[in-house]
């Protein structure tokens, strides 16, 4: 039997830093509330031209220097992203120009913060069916050109990176499961209302009712962690990292509680880097890879919760 496994981490944040204190001067706010609702301190911000594909391509090339894969051999490209370059082609197909990998399936999908995961899950089964070999799986945003920088309620929150894994065949599992939901009669609860078919709006932003996407957050979650150790009848025990969404602290220590893990066990970076949606959880785990945390043979749970509400989880053999 064909599973796969990763075989390299990247990732990337720009280089303009916004922190808590320059946001208190352009909205009615202050570090102390920021940080302690939210726990983020500071946030990266793309440049002017600098797009979705751009940070994408340089933690895809992380990742796969990681991995010892050549761009050229990349048979298959998932980019979680709702913050696309274009309307078309997809950020997959760009990007796939760019490393010279020509051919091969790619495309984006847009399920908001859950765009890894769920790229995750489809990369996953189609190197366990044998038709893919070396896939490289994005998450990668520029919310900032989607924030409304005048609005306090989300401005403090949102912000842009990219995070990238290259997934590769194994006898042994490395992804042992994936478990992606969606609901869309909270569709209200955070969303952005413009797009081609409805056509753009004057104003082009988040609109969120954070405390309501807060609790369904939280009970979401903790039911897709249950659900994720149940499916693989194990106990919680038996985890050795949470990796997380990296949204909001206060929602990263609920799901820690739900599980019984100490926060020294939970991966959080969050504080570094804000809200990134699709590309938070990819972020976090390259860094916790990189800084030695995560080593070959932990088992990992990896979970994400965005507008929709999509979610989902997934359980790794490292
Ligand atoms: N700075 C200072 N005060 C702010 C503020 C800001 N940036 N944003 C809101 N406030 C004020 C509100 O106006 C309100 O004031 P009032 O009591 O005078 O009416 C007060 O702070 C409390 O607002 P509330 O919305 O109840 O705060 P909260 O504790 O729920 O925290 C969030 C707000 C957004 C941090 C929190 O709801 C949250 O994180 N939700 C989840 C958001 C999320 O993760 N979304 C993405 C999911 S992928």
């Amino acid at each position: 039997m064909i599973h796969s496994r990763i075989a390299g981490t990247g990732s990337h944040l720009p280089e303009k830093v916004i922190t808590n204190f320059d946001l208190e001067k352009m909205v009615d706010t202050t570090d102390e509330w920021i940080r302690s609702r939210t726990g983020i301190e500071r946030r990266h911000v793309a440049a002017d031209g600098e797009t979705t594909v751009d940070l994408a391509e340089k933690a895809a090339r992380r990742a796969l220097e990681a991995a010892g894969v050549a761009p050229a051999e990349v048979d298959f490209i998932a980019f979680g992203t709702t913050t696309p370059d274009l309307v078309f082609p997809n950020c997959g197909t760009l990007l796939q120009q760019r490393l010279g990998c020509r051919g091969v399936p790619a495309f984006s999908l847009e399920t908001a913060c859950a765009g890894f995961m769920y790229a995750l899950s489809i990369a996953d089964k189609y190197i366990r069916c044998g038709e893919a070999r070396r896939a490289l799986v994005i998450g990668a945003e520029t919310l900032s050109r989607i924030t409304d920088w005048s609005d306090r309620s989300t401005a403090v929150l949102f912000a842009d990176g990219a995070g990238a894994v290259v997934l590769e065949p194994s006898d042994a599992p490395g992804v042992l499961s994936t478990h992606l939901h969606s609901d869309g009669q909270y569709k209200d609860l955070l969303y952005c209302g413009s797009g081609v078919s409805r056509g753009f709006a004057a104003r082009l932003a988040i609109v969120m009712a954070g405390n309501e996407v807060f609790k369904v957050a939280v009970t979401k979650l903790g039911s897709a962690v249950d659900e994720a150790l149940a499916a693989n009848g194990l106990d919680r025990s038996a985890l050795d990292w949470l990796v997380p969404h990296q949204a909001n602290i206060r929602i990263i220590q609920a799901t820690a509680r739900k599980l019984d893990m100490p926060m020294e066990r939970v991966i959080v970076t969050v504080q570094e880097h804000g809200n990134t949606s699709a590309a938070s959880v990819p972020l976090a785990l390259d860094v916790a890879v990189r800084d030695g945390r995560i080593r070959r043979g932990d088992l990992l749970l990896l979970e994400a919760f965005g507008g929709g509400f999509t979610w989902g989880s997934a359980l790794v053999r490292y």
